[in-house]
């Protein structure tokens, strides 16, 4: 495998810095000073300036002051560091809010909003777009030859959706584009039910929460358009940049958050840049797989290589949590390490210094109110940075997979869909299968990539394939080739029921030609939900019989009539009972296998073991492992990193088959290896 271009040519280096806003303190400039002593001292090299300071370098409409930012760029250089500029288009001020109410956006409820808070602003907007056009050019034409500027970061964690009336004329016009003439999309969005025809594209709405909610083409398309339209946002975004500077753009995304779809977006930007807050106090296991599972996806956007971490949290994190545990040093320590193993060139935190006000001043920080270095959270920094600066070698290094699962928010979005399935409403189901799937083959430490439908699928012997509900006749011709042309192709519940704007298949499903690869047809779909419409237990009465053990069902479980397929499982009791569950079937050079049913306990485990087995997938060392530790390489050019974590509480131990170089105290090592608590080793060849 060869190493990727790294990020920053200029700067092959692993980013070690944060969100700081020297803006917050311009009324105490000796802190600005401070900072500079404190970067040097965390093994710092990176700050991300920029965000959310739209009222500070515009205050007034047309009056630049760009005073804090030259300073500290030029500040920042002299000591060593380089910095990510943002676009201050995630929060605008006050002025711009009062003079142009457009630019606020009006919500599902159909409400205008105030000004208020951030992330809310109208992407339509012309006057918005004007007014970002106006600051980014400004800001590229100020820093983009300044010797501190690596690149540019977009906004801020774009997200949302706006129902104005500009939003929804410019729906209406994406919509007639997409379908040319309204009957089409009639017939693709099945409207004579409830007498929903439409007869102009100017009677269409979109879905607000107090609005349309029943057909589910149309709410399908409106998450594609919100997709679209965020990623044509930003597209003005990187022109205005691109007017004075080269310099690679990219924008903080949220792993598998599902309101977008990051896969498109990533197209447009240089490289992909994540926030990841894991939540060690969840257990460090499943909080290390769910970190995991987000730092594949982050890699397979664009198509393996490296990201960047651009926030993630030195000690607490105050979001979405009911509270707000610590994390111990080890934890801290074996988090850098993981997103680095996974594919990330750089440990990047929100934020640097904390705020004395407003609503993140107690959010984790680099620097405390506290303000000096003999700090436990800044020594954990110090440690990060120490070792960052060894693994430089690591830089645009990737990682070899042979499996990859085939993911996307579009099925998500379509398993959300109203009605989707009587009974059973998928607000998880698609992530939680695909986690359970992921987590099948992590225990084993085989590393899976996590891609997009649009990607090259023969590189990979095997894919998986988590529910894929929505798949249009293309898809299956893509799929069915992969399998004819010798790929293995594992496929779960639910597969081709329904085309891209969710029209069932007819004539029997798995549909888009699938029913023939797969050797079966589903004849009905049964579901075995864990709790009743009240939210109480159901009793389970049914299970899967696989390999001798029974495996009870928790959701989904469909009805299959075999159609020369194999079964490799059966259920046990009710109308399925003694029918086939799982069903393995030769296509052309390849094999095709249908996993008929929901479950998130341990029958993957079981299947996945066994597929690993048969097919001869290995870990990527022999490094012989402690149950726990988790193994990951990256490798480039001849060079291979080895990443061995103890993801656990208890003192593992692995053994080294060779002689290995240990990354971090340059001494060599072989034979057993004891790791405490979180504890790590980073390895190369010696
Ligand atoms: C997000 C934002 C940051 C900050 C953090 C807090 O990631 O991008 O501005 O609000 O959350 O965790
Ligand atoms: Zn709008």
């Amino acid at each position: 495998m060869k190493k990727y271009n790294p990020t920053f040519p200029n700067f092959p280096h692993m980013l070690h810095g944060g969100d700081y806003n020297p803006d917050q303190w311009v009324k105490t400039p000796e802190i600005w000073d401070e900072d500079m002593r404190l970067m040097k001292l965390v093994h710092g090299n990176e700050m991300t300036m920029g965000i959310f300071a739209w009222s500070e370098i515009e205050p007034e409409e047309g009056v630049f002051n760009f005073s804090v930012f030259d300073t500290m760029m030029d500040k920042i250089y002299e000591n060593g560091g380089r910095v990510i500029f943002a676009t201050p288009s995630g929060a605008r001020p006050k002025w711009l809010a009062d003079k142009y109410p457009e630019v606020r956006r009006v919500t599902e409820n159909l409400q205008h909003e105030p000004f208020r808070t951030r992330h809310n602003h109208c992407a339509t907007s012309p006057i918005y777009r004007e007014k970002v056009r106006i600051i980014n050019e400004k800001l590229a034409e100020r820093y983009g030859k300044h010797p501190a500027l690596l690149g540019w970061h977009l906004s801020n964690e774009y997200n949302g959706a706006c129902y104005c009336e500009k939003c929804a004329d410019k729906f209406r016009a994406w919509l007639k584009e997409k379908y040319g003439d309204i009957e089409t999309l009639n017939t693709a969005w099945w409207t004579r039910f409830w007498s929903h025809h439409f007869n102009s594209f100017d009677e269409i709405e979109p879905p607000s929460k107090v609005g349309e909610q029943s057909v589910q083409g149309l709410s399908l398309d409106w998450k594609r358009f919100v997709t679209w339209n965020t990623t044509d946002f930003m597209k003005e975004e990187i022109k205005a940049l691109r007017k004075y500077s080269d310099h690679p753009v990219t924008t903080n995304c949220m792993g598998f958050f599902s309101g977008l779809d990051y896969h498109k977006i990533g197209k447009e930007l240089d490289f992909f840049s994540n926030d990841n807050y894991p939540n060690w106090a969840e257990g460090v296991k499943s909080c290390a797989i769910d970190l995991a599972i987000n730092l594949d996806f982050c890699r397979g956007v664009k198509q393996g290589q490296p990201f960047i971490i651009m926030e993630s949290a030195p000690g607490i994190n105050i979001g979405g949590m009911n509270f707000c545990k610590v994390k111990t040093n080890e934890q801290q320590l074996l988090e850098a390490a993981k997103m680095i193993s996974h594919g990330s060139d750089s440990i990047m935190y929100f934020q640097w210094r904390k705020g004395r006000g407003a609503c993140e001043k107690f959010h984790g920080a680099v620097v405390d109110h506290y303000g000096k270095e003999d700090n436990r959270v800044f020594q954990n920094a110090v440690k990060v940075g120490e070792m960052l600066e060894k693994l430089d070698g690591v830089v645009g290094c990737g990682v070899e997979s042979r499996v990859a699962f085939v993911y996307s928010n579009e099925q998500r979005w379509a398993l959300s869909g109203e009605n989707c399935v009587a009974g059973w409403e998928d607000k998880n189901g698609y992530y939680a299968t695909t986690r359970a799937y992921y987590r099948a083959f992590y225990d084993k430490n085989i590393p899976t990539d996590i891609i997009s439908y649009e990607d090259d699928f023969s590189k990979y012997d095997m894919l998986i394939l988590p529910t894929a509900y929505i798949l249009s006749e293309e898809m299956g011709k893509k799929l069915k080739d992969y399998v004819a042309k010798g790929g293995i192709l594992v496929a779960t519940y639910m597969t081709a029921v329904a085309n891209e704007t969710d029209l069932c298949y007819l004539g029997g499903t798995p549909g888009a030609g699938l029913s023939e690869m797969f050797g079966l047809r589903v004849d009905e779909i049964d579901s075995y939900a864990p709790v009743d419409g009240f939210g109480r237990p159901m009793p389970v009465t049914n299970s899967v019989s696989y390999g001798g053990k029974e495996y009870p069902l928790n959701g989904i479980a469909e009805c299959i009539v075999p159609k020369g397929a194999k079964a490799l499982a059966t259920y046990t009791s009710n109308i399925q009972a003694g029918t086939g569950a799982v069903y393995e079937n030769p296509y052309g050079e390849g094999v095709a296998y249908y996993i008929g049913f929901y479950q998130d306990g341990e029958f993957p485990a079981a299947f996945i073991s066994d597929m690993i087995e048969k097919y001869g997938f290995e870990p990527p060392a022999p490094i012989i492992c402690d149950e726990g530790i988790c193994l990951r390489k990256r490798e480039g050019d001849g060079e291979n990193y080895y990443f061995v974590l103890n993801e656990t509480e208890e003192t593992k131990t692995v053994t080294l088959d060779k002689t290995y170089k240990n990354m971090l105290t340059g001494e060599e090592m072989s034979g057993m290896q004891t790791l405490g608590t979180c504890g790590f080793l980073i390895l190369t060849d010696k």
